[in-house]
């Protein structure tokens, strides 16, 4: 969606902030043990009570509140009875609705103590994040936020998963513009002032090539290697992007 007055600003702001908060009471509780299945209920329990709801099982049938991948699983992983252990890599990703407006976001927590690579991993999801919120601002090309995305975490010597990209976002889950984490020289879309989009490095330390699971949901590294995931959903302006989903 391209954001038109100060009411739509308000209404995203609001839904951000019940994001962050959901995502942080599930990451708060992260340790050794917990299953993944406790996680979702502790973030579906934090959307209950601000009258928010998660989109995922709404729009698509998702089992679960939050998506959740741990290792080697990159996105869209199932809750359930797994439990977590010591040097994983767990990923929550959340988008919730209120008053019909959506935000997405997703940060990658480590269980206890990770291996070099994995903590590596998690701070290039972010330091990608950071990159292309640099070049998210009305008149640029979404095409270069992936390609900050991509010289980012080329530098830091991993790959992105380039089929997952970022979107746009606001009324559902999933608007145009695709967000791609790669530079598509093909692409000549501009960013807008007002536009809310995602930007969500989902990268690999390995090939970086994803692969559905039979769940039909997760998707899984083809080489069984680490995956990190950092998201926000942001506005674009003139200057510095808005971060809705950010504490
Ligand atoms: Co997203």
């Amino acid at each position: 969606m391209s954001i038109r007055s100060h009411a739509e600003l308000e209404k995203l702001r609001i839904i951000g902030r019940i994001v962050r908060l959901a995502l942080d009471g599930a990451a708060a509780a992260v340790r050794p043990g917990i299953t993944t299945g406790e996680l979702d209920e502790i973030g579906a329990r934090v959307l209950a009570q601000h009258g928010a709801q998660s989109a995922p099982p709404k729009v698509y049938g998702f089992p679960g509140a939050l998506c959740i991948s741990v290792n080697d699983e990159a996105i869209h992983g199932i809750p359930g009875s797994r439990a977590l252990e010591t040097g994983d890599l767990v990923k929550l990703d959340l988008v919730a609705e209120k008053n019909g407006y959506y935000a997405d976001a997703a940060v990658t927590i480590q269980v206890g103590e990770v291996s070099e690579t994995a903590a590596a991993l998690v701070r290039c999801a972010e330091s990608a994040f950071h990159q292309a919120v640099r070049t998210a601002r009305a008149g640029n090309r979404v095409s270069d936020i992936g390609r900050a995305v991509e010289q980012e975490t080329r530098r830091c010597g991993f790959h992105v998963i380039r089929d997952l990209c970022g979107h746009g976002v606001g009324r559902t889950i999933h608007e145009p513009p695709s967000v791609p984490n790669y530079h598509d020289p093909r692409s000549r879309t501009r960013l807008t002032e007002g536009l809310v989009i995602t930007i969500e490095p989902i990268i690999a330390a390995g090939t970086g090539r994803g692969v559905l699971q039979p769940d039909r949901w997760t998707v899984r590294t083809a080489d069984g290697s680490l995956a990190a995931h950092y998201e926000h959903t942001l506005v674009i302006t003139k200057c510095a992007p808005i971060l809705l989903t950010a504490a």
